[in-house]
C-alpha cells in the first residue's frame, strides 16, 4: 500500500487503478488509501449525478457514444440569446468515470459562453475529474468532451446553414 504524499499526487492512475475504482462502483474493493481518494469524487458523481436528465427544449442536444465499450452520454443544452448556457441535462450509460466526467463537466459549462466551451480541452475534463487518467481511460474520461464538442459543432453547422 501506497502512502499519500506530494510525489504520489503525480501517479498516473493504471488501468488497474481504473479497474479498481469501478470495482469499488459495484460495490467491490478493496482498495488502497490512495485510491480512496481518488474514487471519492469521482463516485459521488457517478452515483448522483449533476444534471441527470433530458429537456424537451434543448437549444441542442447529441448523442455520442464510445465506440471501444458502446456506452453513451446523451447531452442537452439550453442556450440564451447571448449564446450563454442557462442550463444543462443529460442521460447516459457508462462507466464511472465517463458518467463522473459528463456529471463535473455539465456543472461546470452552466454560465458559460459557447465560445467560452469551445476552448475547453481535454486537460480541463481531466482536472474536473482530480485524477491523472491513464490511456486506457481517456476515451472514458473524454466522451462527455467530445459529445458536447459535436453538438456545438451541429448546431454551429445549423444555425449557419443556408435555409
Ligand atoms: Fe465505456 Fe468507460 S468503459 S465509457
Amino acid at each position: 500500500m501506497t502512502s499519500h504524499n506530494e510525489s504520489n499526487d503525480e501517479v498516473r492512475l493504471t488501468a488497474e487503478q481504473a479497474a479498481q475504482i469501478d470495482r469499488a462502483a459495484a460495490g467491490e474493493g478493496p482498495l488502497t488509501e490512495e485510491e480512496e481518494i481518488y474514487k471519492e469524487n469521482i463516485l459521488d458523481h457517478y452515483r448522483h449525478p449533476h444534471n441527470a436528465g433530458s429537456m424537451s427544449d434543448a437549444t441542442f442536444s447529441h448523442r455520442e457514444l464510445n465506440p471501444l465499450c458502446g456506452d453513451t452520454i446523451e447531452l442537452f443544452v439550453k442556450v440564451d440569446s447571448k449564446k450563454r448556457v442557462n442550463d444543462v441535462k443529460f442521460t447516459g450509460k457508462g462507466c464511472a468515470i465517463s458518467q463522473a466526467s459528463i456529471s463535473l463537466l455539465s456543472d461546470s459549462i452552466k454560465g458559460k459562453t459557447i465560445e467560452e466551451i469551445k476552448n475547453l480541452k481535454r486537460e480541463d475534463v481531466i482536472g474536473l475529474l482530480g485524477i491523472p487518467i491513464g490511456i486506457v481511460r481517456m476515451k472514458c474520461a473524454l466522451l462527455s468532451l467530445r459529445t458536447l464538442q459535436k453538438g456545438i459543432d451541429y448546431y454551429e453547422a445549423r444555425k449557419t446553414a443556408p435555409k
